[in-house]
């Protein structure tokens, strides 16, 4: 196993529920070393350029619009197998769907409203970490 840097954002929901320290914890009680931290109110060039995978999809405008709606705070997370372990501690996409203790069950209210992001794979926690931290090495 090997040491990995992920990408994750909580999002304005979980910001605005005063959730910040209460996630923050779990990720370090789960083993995860926080790389980088900051918190910014993303402009609409910046969150469609996070995005920009999901152009197409019939919801980006209003994901745009929820990730606009209050700041929100990107982070590095380190750790073996941190792109799949931290994706196993938020859950599914779906808050309504994910598994009981996850992140998202316990912070999100649904589909868009999630809590949190995390990097997918290798090659987009690549992309997603030097979106918002470029002068670190992933
Ligand atoms: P995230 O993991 O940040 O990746 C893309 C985001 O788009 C996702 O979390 C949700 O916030 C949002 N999203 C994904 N699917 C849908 C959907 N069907 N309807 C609305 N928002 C969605």
């Amino acid at each position: 196993m090997t040491t990995q840097k992920t990408l994750t954002i909580i999002k304005p929901d979980a910001v605005g529920k005063n959730a910040i320290g209460e996630i923050i914890h779990r990720f370090e009680l789960s083993g995860f070393t926080i790389v980088a931290m900051s918190m910014e109110r993303l402009t609409k060039e910046r969150a469609e350029g996070f995005y920009k995978v999901h152009k197409e999809k019939p919801f980006f405008g209003e994901l745009v619009e929820f990730m606009t709606s209050g700041p929100c705070v990107p982070m590095v997370l380190e750790k073996e197998n941190a792109i799949d372990d931290l994706r196993t501690l938020i859950g599914v996409t779906d808050s309504t769907k994910a598994a009981s203790g996850t992140i998202r069950q316990n912070f999100g209210m649904d589909i868009q409203c999630n809590a949190v992001h995390a990097s997918d794979s290798v090659e987009n926690a690549g992309f997603e970490v030097n979106y918002f931290f470029p002068d670190i090495k992933v």
